[in-house]
């Protein structure tokens, strides 16, 4: 196999893209994909501060690792959730980085800042763990980019989550979200910018980034997630994807060319009549924001072990 460009041996085969490519061409190729990303969909302007919400795992390091080297002034903010082993690994993978690189990394551990961790909350609310999660996820990296004065939060979705996404989206027509689910959301009264810049690579990808790059991530998934309806459209997409290469780039890119700007209207109605949070001032439909509510009902229970909660068996 020989790389696409210079002949030289490659190390990947790209079947969406008709293309192999050797060590230094695929992470040309990568940052490729990344300026290319940021140039469609306006995502960052030169000179703007990036917060980037930082995992561990092999999505969020590539991408810190990729706007640095862009030349971005890029500073992480990693959360531990209180999942475990899994968390812990994922925080350690995530200051073992940025150590490595000298880049400065915000933290936050929700039991020692909030007093709760996931699978606390979780039993708590009776809801699934990703639930609870993804609100404490969106509240704290919100809150984290309008306080450091950051112009723009930048996660790890690739092109994998968001097709992923789109289909659950599309399945259960939830219009409102479809309105919502675009590489790059404007800043709002109260919520930071918010942008995806690895929406042009896949999973695949944004692992071999890493590989390639010497960056160690946590390979593990999260043991609360497994077996939820997020990781069953992956399996679909990724079987339709084997027998038609190309398919979930234009599933999602053809979503926003054609279809998203249809939904917009709703998704922004929805976020109108917003007020601020009494406790917290984060913008929010009621008095008090999901997340203070949230951390007023888990204060005081009973730490909860993960094995007890995941989420393919309750509900
Ligand atoms: P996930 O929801 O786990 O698929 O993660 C999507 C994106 O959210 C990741 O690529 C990160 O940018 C961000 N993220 C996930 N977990 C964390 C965390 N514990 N701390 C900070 N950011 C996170
Ligand atoms: Fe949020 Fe697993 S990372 S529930
Ligand atoms: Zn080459
Ligand atoms: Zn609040």
């Amino acid at each position: 196999m020989k790389c696409t460009v210079c002949k030289g041996p490659a190390v990947i085969d790209l079947r969406r893209h008709n293309a192999n490519f050797c060590p230094e061409h695929f992470t040309k190729f990568c940052r490729d994909q990344v300026t290319k990303a940021i140039d469609d969909h306006d995502m960052i302007a030169p000179g703007q501060r990036v917060l980037v919400a930082v995992s561990g795992g092999k999505d969020s390091l590539a991408l810190w690792d990729l706007l640095v080297a862009l030349g971005y002034e890029a500073e992480g903010m990693t959360i531990g959730l209180g999942i475990g082993d899994y968390s812990e690994a994922s925080t350690a993978a995530a200051v073992a980085y940025a150590e490595s690189r000298g880049l400065p990394l915000r933290r936050i551990d929700l039991r020692a800042d909030y007093g709760y961790d996931i699978p606390t909350a979780a039993a708590v609310t009776r809801r699934v763990p990703c639930s609870s999660c993804g609100m404490s996820k969106r509240h704290l990296i919100d809150a984290a980019a309008l306080e450091g004065g950051f112009d723009v939060v930048a996660t790890g979705h690739n092109l994998d989550d968001e097709a992923a996404v789109l289909l659950g989206n599309v399945l259960h027509w939830q219009t409102e979200y479809l309105g919502r689910q675009v590489p790059a959301l404007p800043a709002r009264d109260g919520f930071p910018r918010k942008v995806k810049p690895l929406v042009r690579l896949s999973e695949r990808e944004t692992a071999a980034y890493c590989v390639l790059r010497g960056i160690d991530y946590i390979v593990e998934e999260c043991p609360m997630a497994a077996g939820n309806r997020h990781l069953r459209y992956k399996e679909a997409l990724n079987a339709i994807e084997a027998g038609s290469p190309g398919t979930k780039h234009a599933f999602y890119f053809e979503f926003l060319a054609k279809a998203a700007g249809h939904f917009q209207p709703e998704a922004a109605a929805a976020q109108d009549g917003l007020t601020a949070c009494a406790r917290c001032g984060a913008p929010t439909t009621g008095e008090v924001c999901a997340f203070c509510r949230l951390v007023e009902r888990v204060e005081g229970a009973d730490p909860v072990p993960v094995e007890l909660v995941r989420s393919g068996r309750r509900r």
